[in-house]
C-alpha cells in the first residue's frame, strides 16, 4: 500500500483535537465574572508556565481581558459538555451563565478571576503580552497559580488525571478522552 493520496485545501483552523475550556473573567466586582468557551487555547511555554487564548473582540469576556489582565483557564469533565457549549454560544453581556449553568464561582488566589469549582483543574493566568493576529486576540497569560480537586490527588500527591475525564473539541464536535494508549517516551523505553 502506498502513501494516501492528498487534496489541498486553503489555510484554516483544522488543528484537532484541542481542548475546550471554560476561560474565566472579571472581578466579581465593579467588573462580573463571566465565563466564555475557548478552543484556541494550548500551553505555550514551561518556565514560566504561559498559556495562550485566542479571543475575538466582539466578546464580553474581551473588555474584561483587556481591562482586568487576568483569566483562568478551567478545564472541564466530559460531563460538562453541555455547559461548555452553552457558555460558548450566550453571552455575559445579558446572561449570568454562572447562575443558569448552576456553575460555582470560587475566587482565585493570585488573580481577579474566577475558578470554576466543577472543573477538576483550573490555571491562574496574570496577561503577560496580548498580539493581535486579525479575527482573534492571542493573550499569553503566565500561569500564576494552579487549582486541582483534592480527590483526584492519590496519596503519594501525584494528579490522578484520567480520572478527571477531561473533554475535547474537534471540528465541531466535543469528545471525551479514549483509551490511553501509552505515556511520554514509552516507544523508546518498551524497546530498550
Ligand atoms: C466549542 C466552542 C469554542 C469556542 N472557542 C472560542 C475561541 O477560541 N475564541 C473566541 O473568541 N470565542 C470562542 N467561542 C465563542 C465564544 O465562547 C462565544 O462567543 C461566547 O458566547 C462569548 O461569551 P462572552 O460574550 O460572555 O464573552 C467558542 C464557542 C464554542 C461553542
Amino acid at each position: 500500500m502506498g502513501a494516501p493520496a492528498k487534496t489541498i485545501w486553503a489555510g484554516s483552523t483544522q488543528l484537532a483535537p484541542v481542548p475546550a475550556v471554560l476561560v474565566g473573567t472579571g472581578d466579581g466586582r465593579l467588573h462580573p465574572w463571566n465565563v466564555l468557551t475557548v478552543a484556541w487555547a494550548g500551553t505555550l511555554a514551561s518556565a514560566p508556565p504561559v498559556v495562550g487564548i485566542g479571543v475575538r473582540r466582539s466578546r464580553f469576556s474581551f473588555g474584561q481581558l483587556e481591562k482586568l489582565g487576568a483569566f483562568t483557564v478551567n478545564l472541564p469533565s466530559a460531563d460538562m459538555a453541555e455547559t461548555v457549549d452553552y457558555c460558548g454560544v450566550v453571552s455575559g453581556r445579558d446572561t449570568d451563565k454562572f447562575a443558569v449553568r448552576h456553575l460555582t464561582a470560587l475566587p482565585a488566589s493570585k488573580v481577579t478571576a474566577p475558578v470554576v469549582a466543577e472543573c477538576p483543574l483550573s490555571l491562574e493566568c496574570r496577561v503577560i503580552r496580548s498580539v493581535d493576529l486579525g479575527s482573534h486576540v492571542l493573550f499569553l497569560g503566565q500561569v500564576e497559580a494552579v487549582q486541582v480537586t483534592s480527590a483526584l490527588i492519590d496519596a503519594k500527591g501525584h494528579l490522578d488525571l484520567a480520572r478527571a475525564n477531561l473533554l475535547a473539541y474537534a471540528h465541531g464536535n466535543y469528545y471525551s478522552l479514549g483509551e490511553c494508549l501509552g505515556h511520554f517516551g514509552y516507544s523508546v523505553r518498551k524497546q530498550g
